[in-house]
């Protein structure tokens, strides 16, 4: 099965990395659109052309199936999507409804981009699933910044959390929801500000749960044992993975050691 997964940047690899643990063995196209990046401070006109042209790409490729990687563009554009396209295409939301469900009393954490948080994507779920009004969200677009020029461990990181958590009692939280998929790059550092109680919850395996489901693939039975790392050519050839990045193949020995790169960066800092 061919399955695009795109996203404004590298913040949809970390869904693709949970696709390689999941779901390996299959086919994925992956697409950044990094000329666009960052779509969080866009305007929804701006972020639905961006994900039609991606789209009508990755069809022309061959998906037959796409996840929209990025939280942003599917409260913006997901519906549209669907009405325009034939295949199942699945998006991502925070995961807040596990975070309700997982935990008691104390208050939720989501950060997002801007985008996400002023969509009625988000306040329709929170209708929906927060009963008892314990979620707080807080916009962090520079986190997709820091991501987009590698920056995962920096004082500059540190000190822009500081900034962003400044007003909050840490105490007061039982979960942190990850509502943007760049900011799994930065699992350690928000460890620094929260208790190691606090769950940390992103969307990703649920979203490869899904697609699982709606595709009727089985998953695997050892997610942990896949090995990607000796070499970025051996995973880009045996797990038949082609990245474009904004409509570019890529294929130069730089770029690859990049996504190479980014890919042991999530390895690290995957929940097991
Ligand atoms: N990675 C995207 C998300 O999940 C958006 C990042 C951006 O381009 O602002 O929301």
């Amino acid at each position: 099965m061919k399955i695009g997964i795109f996203d404004s940047g590298i913040g949809g690899l970390s869904v693709l990395h949970e696709a390689y643990h999941m779901l390996p063995g299959q086919n994925y196209i992956f697409y950044a659109d990094v000329e666009h990046v960052p779509y969080g401070t866009k305007t929804p006109d701006e972020i639905l052309g961006y994900t039609e042209e991606i789209t009508k790409f990755l069809l022309n490729k061959g998906a037959e199936a796409i996840v929209v990687a990025c939280n942003t563009a599917t409260s913006v554009a997901i519906k549209e999507l669907r009405k325009r396209y034939d295949i199942p295409i699945l998006g991502m939301e925070p995961a807040v409804k596990p975070a309700v469900e997982g935990t008691d009393q104390k208050r939720i954490m989501v950060i997002a981009t801007p985008v996400t948080i002023r969509e009625d994507k988000l306040r329709d779920l929170l209708h929906r699933v927060d009963e008892e009004h314990r979620v707080d969200l807080l916009p962090m677009p520079r986190l997709v910044e820091f991501a987009e020029k590698e920056e995962f461990e920096t004082e500059e990181v540190r000190n822009y959390l500081k900034e962003q958590f400044r007003d909050y009692n840490m105490d007061d939280y039982c979960a942190l929801v990850l509502g943007c998929t760049h900011f799994n790059y930065f699992k350690p550092l928000y460890r620094e500000f929260f208790g190691p109680e606090t769950l940390m919850i992103d969307g990703n395996k649920g979203t490869i749960r899904h697609l699982a489901d709606v595709l009727g693939l089985s998953l695997s039975n050892s997610p942990d044992n896949v090995v990607y790392f000796d070499n970025v050519h051996k995973m880009l050839c045996e797990l038949s993975t082609e990245y474009y990045f904004s409509g570019k193949n890529i294929s130069d020995e730089k770029t690859l050691e990049h996504l190479k790169r980014l890919h042991n960066r999530l390895e690290e800092v995957r929940e097991k």
